[in-house]
């Protein structure tokens, strides 16, 4: 009787603290927003956040938290600090607390079916924002928003090609890869590999992952100038990256732009002015402001309306003439 009783206080304790440390975060952690799920028959959204790794994701989670107030929406949010453990926890609370729909932006793309299927048996509908998962079932989820992150890579690549268009020995590329294992990562990898396989001239001499965050894109590119005797261009799988390589290559007495060619992609604040500055030469636009078209998707899913399967944001190309136009206006 005592240990039954024990085991139970331990239990919900302990489930506290989950519920509670997957949203501890420096982009607001977890909680509710527009006055809780019991507020006046508002759709309640339960939102799991990736983390706040980059510029690019801290304007996402701004844009959702703001369309969600707009809209009305009861938002639940919470921040996976990058781990996939942190967003499945954060899934089954929303499963737990009955939230009328799940969206999420997978860490990465396999590893869903489990807890995918919990939801789908709870009647929870859920809509992936941002990144895919690997999954063949597509039932497990209603809708995908987001970006083509194959094409964004064979962007980086198309511009890559022409830049290099007349030179006659190999070019010399590394590579700063996104989150392993992650769909922008995969896909941007992909896509610009396919296209720079079309001449041999174009090499890729050294390809690690720098978690997309700037302290190891400096990191890792540090490494890259120690064992590279010969760089001539950086493709970063976001700004963030290149904006960490930009300080390494600058403390190892190189001139990023000249010395160093960089494409990268986003287009955040920080990466458009060092575009705008001739550090980098080069950024694929992906668009972060979902929260307008996402929060219309749930209403529609709460409605038990039909919603397209796949959903993809526009987006552009900056140089540097682009990049000095568009900053004023740049709204992350
Ligand atoms: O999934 C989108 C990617 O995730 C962005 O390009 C990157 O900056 C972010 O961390």
């Amino acid at each position: 009787m005592f240990t039954k009783k024990w085991a139970a206080a331990t239990a919900a304790v302990v489930g506290a603290l989950l519920l509670s440390s997957c949203g501890t975060s420096s982009s607001g952690g977890s909680g509710s927003t527009n006055g809780g799920a019991s507020g006046g028959g508002a759709i309640t959204l339960g939102f799991a956040q990736v983390g706040a790794e980059s510029g690019w994701r801290t304007a996402n989670t701004k844009s959702i938290q703001e369309s969600a107030k707009t809209a009305g929406i009861d938002l639940k949010f919470s921040d996976a600090q990058q781990k996939q453990e942190n967003q499945i926890k954060a899934i089954r609370s929303y499963i737990q607390q009955k939230v009328k729909v799940i969206a999420f932006s997978p860490v990465v793309e396999s590893g869903w079916e489990t807890v995918l299927k919990e939801a789908k048996t709870a009647n929870i509908p859920v809509i992936l924002t941002d990144r895919a998962i690997d999954s063949p079932d597509k039932t497990l989820y209603k809708s995908f928003l987001g970006s083509d992150f194959v094409k964004e890579g064979q962007k980086a690549g198309q511009w890559l090609t022409k830049e290099f268009a007349s030179a006659t020995g190999d070019v010399n590329i590394v590579e700063l890869q996104g989150t392993t294992g992650s769909a922008p990562a995969n896909d941007r990898k992909k896509g610009f590999g396919d296209v720079i396989a079309a001449d041999p001239k174009f090499k890729v001499v050294a390809s690690q992952t720098g978690d997309f965050t700037r302290a190891k894109g400096k990191e890792v590119m540090e490494a890259f100038l120690k064992s590279q005797s010969k760089i001539d261009v950086l493709y970063a799988h976001n700004d963030d990256m290149a904006l960490g390589a930009i300080e390494a290559i600058e403390g190892a007495g190189k001139v990023p732009g000249k010395d160093i060619k960089i494409v990268s992609i986003d287009a955040v604040h920080d990466g458009m002015q060092a575009l705008a500055d001739g550090k980098i030469n080069y950024i694929v636009e992906c668009n972060p402001l979902l929260g307008p078209q996402l929060m219309d998707l749930v209403k529609k899913v709460a409605a038990g309306q039909e919603v397209p399967a796949r959903i993809e944001t526009e987006e552009t190309e900056f140089d540097q003439a682009k990049a000095k136009t568009a900053l004023p206006q740049r709204q992350y």
